[in-house]
C-alpha cells in the first residue's frame, strides 16, 4: 500500500519506518528541513534502539522516503497518518493547531478513496473535525472520497519497535468496513490474530487512549502514595507488591514505586483528560489527585536530602545518577529530574549529573548551572549525597564495592529501587529507597 505519515517525531518516525518494513510503500512528511535532511542520510532526530538501523535499511530498500512536500505523495496514497505533537497549552487542553493544519493540508492534495488515520493523542471529538475539513474541502473535489480513522498509539519509549511489532492490541475507530478493511490489511502482520485488532466507534478509541494513560497514570501514583505510608509505617513497598500483584485482578505489572511518572504522554494526558471532563461538566477527582501526588513526588529526593542535610545545601555537592524521564531513551519532558534539581539549586546545591544518553537533551532543559559528568564515576567522585533517578541498566548491574571504590561519599538515596539495600549498607553505605525503610 501507499502510506504517508505526517510528522517524523517518536510516533511518526516509528510508525513509518515499522510500515515500510513490511513492505509498503511510505513517504515520511515533516516541515523541519534540517530534520528531513538528515532522516535522509539516515541521521535520526531521537534516540530510540533498533530504529535507526530499520531506517537505514528501509532507506536502501527503496521502501522508505522523507520529504517536506507531501502533495505528490498524499495523492497516491491508500493512508495518511497524522502523526504531529499536540502539545500542553496554558490550561493544559491540547493544542491542536498542527493536526488540523495537517488537515487541511492533507485536504488540498488528496485524491480518490483514502483512509485519513490520526494517530496523534487527540481530544475526543477531534476525529469529527478533520472529517468535517475533509468533507468541506476536499470532498468536493470530484471523485475523491475520505474516511478518518482515530488509531491511538500505544508505544513505550525504549520499546517501541518491539510495541509496533508485537503490540498487546491496535485500537481502530470507524464505522466504514471499507476503512476496516484498509486498517486490518496494515496492521496484518503485526498481529498474531485478528483478535488483537480492536475495532468501535470513532468517539471510544480516542477516548480509550486517554483512559489507558490515566489508568497507569494512576497506578503508579497510587503505588506511590503507599510507598510513602510504607516508610511512614515501617513496612516494605517491595513486599506489598508483590503480595497484591499476585492477584489476577491487580497484576504485577506498573507496580513500581519511586519518583514519579514523567514522559511525552502521562503528564499531559492527565491534564488532557481532566480538561475534558470539566468541559463534559465531569470534575474528574481520580486524576486531579494522581496529578497532585505525582507533582510531590517528583520532590521527594529533594525533600529527603534535606531532611537528612538541613534545608541550606550551600557547600553540598549532589550526584544525580541519571537524567531522562526513564531508561533507554534521552527524552527529558517532564523528567523527574527536571523538579530535583531546581529544588536542590535553590537551596544552595552544587548539582552534578550524569545520563549515558540524555546529556544534551538535559544541558538544553537545565542549561549550565548543573555540571554534566562524563562518567558516572566523575559524577560520584565529589559528592555528599547520591541520587539514582534513571534505572538505566548500567547503574542497575553497579555492585556496591564498585560504587564505594569510585567515591568517599556514604549517602545513597534510590529514587527506583534498585539497588540492594542490604548489599550497600554491608558496604557502608546510608541508604534511602522509596517505600523500603
Ligand atoms: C507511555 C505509555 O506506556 C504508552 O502506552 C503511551 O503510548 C505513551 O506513554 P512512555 O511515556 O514511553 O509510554 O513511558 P512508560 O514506560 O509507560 O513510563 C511512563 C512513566 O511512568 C515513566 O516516568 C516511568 O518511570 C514511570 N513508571 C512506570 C513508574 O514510575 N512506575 C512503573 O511501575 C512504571
Amino acid at each position: 500500500m501507499n502510506v504517508v505519515v505526517i510528522g517524523s517525531g517518536y510516533v511518526g518516525l516509528v510508525a513509518g519506518a515499522c510500515f515500510a518494513h513490511s513492505g509498503n510503500q511510505v513517504t515520511c512528511v515533516d516541515i523541519d528541513v534540517r530534520k528531513v535532511e538528515r532522516l535522509r542520510k539516515g541521521e535520526l532526530p531521537i534516540y530510540e534502539p533498533g530504529l535507526d538501523r530499520l531506517v537505514l535499511d528501509n532507506l536502501a530498500a527503496g521502501r522508505l522516503s522523507f520529504t517536506t512536500d507531501g502533495s505528490l505523495a498524499i495523492a497516491a496514497a491508500d493512508a495518511v497518518f497524522i502523526a504531529v505533537g499536540t502539545p500542553p497549552q496554558e490550561d493544559g487542553s491540547a493544542d491542536l493547531s498542527h493536526v488540523l493544519a495537517v488537515a487541511t493540508e492533507t485536504a488540498r492534495h488528496v485524491q480518490g478513496f483514502t483512509v485519513v488515520v490520526l494517530k496523534s493523542t487527540v481530544p475526543i471529538g477531534t476525529c469529527d473535525k478533520v472529517a468535517t475539513i475533509l468533507r468541506e474541502r476536499a470532498e468536493v473535489r470530484q471523485g475523491v472520497h475520505t474516511i478518518v480513522v482515530s488509531n491511538p498509539e500505544f508505544l513505550k519509549e525504549g520499546a517501541a519497535l518491539d510495541d509496533f511489532f508485537h503490540p498487546d492490541r491496535v485500537v481502530i475507530g470507524t464505522g466504514s468496513e471499507r476503512a476496516r478493511a484498509v486498517m486490518a490489511e496494515l496492521y496484518a502482520p503485526f498481529v498474531r490474530d485478528r483478535d488483537q485488532l480492536l475495532f468501535m466507534d470513532i468517539r471510544s478509541a480516542e477516548l480509550t487512549k486517554y483512559a489507558a494513560n490515566a489508568m497507569l497514570a494512576t497506578r503508579i501514583s497510587f503505588m506511590n502514595e503507599i510507598a510513602n505510608l510504607c516508610d511512614d509505617v515501617g513496612a516494605n513497598v517491595d513486599e506489598v507488591r508483590r503480595g497484591i500483584g499476585s492477584d489476577a485482578r491487580i497484576g504485577a505489572h506498573f507496580l513500581f514505586a519511586g519518583i514519579g511518572y514523567g514522559g511525552s504522554c502521562f503528564p499531559k494526558d492527565v491534564k488532557a483528560l481532566m480538561n475534558t471532563g470539566r468541559d463534559a461538566g465531569h470534575a474528574m477527582e481520580i486524576l486531579s489527585a494522581v496529578e497532585s501526588v505525582n507533582d510531590q513526588q517528583k520532590a521527594l529526593l529533594a525533600r529527603r536530602v534535606m531532611a537528612r542535610f538541613g534545608e541550606d545545601l550551600t557547600g553540598k555537592t549532589i550526584a544525580l545518577l541519571g537524567l531522562a524521564f526513564k531508561p533507554d531513551t534521552d527524552d527529558m519532558r517532564e523528567a523527574p529530574s527536571l523538579t530535583l534539581v531546581r529544588k536542590l539549586l535553590r537551596a544552595g546545591a552544587t548539582v552534578v549529573g550524569y545520563d549515558p544518553v540524555a546529556q544534551h537533551t538535559a544541558r538544553a532543559e537545565l542549561g549550565t548551572k548543573v555540571r554534566y559528568a562524563n562518567t558516572w564515576q566523575d559524577a560520584v567522585a565529589a559528592a555528599d549525597a547520591i541520587l539514582l533517578v534513571t534505572e538505566w541498566a548500567q547503574f542497575r548491574a553497579l555492585a556496591a564495592a564498585e560504587l564505594a571504590s569510585a567515591t568517599p561519599c556514604r549517602v545513597v538515596f534510590d529514587g527506583r529501587n534498585i539497588w540492594d539495600a542490604r548489599a550497600l549498607r554491608a558496604a557502608g553505605f546510608e541508604y534511602h529507597g522509596v517505600g523500603r525503610r
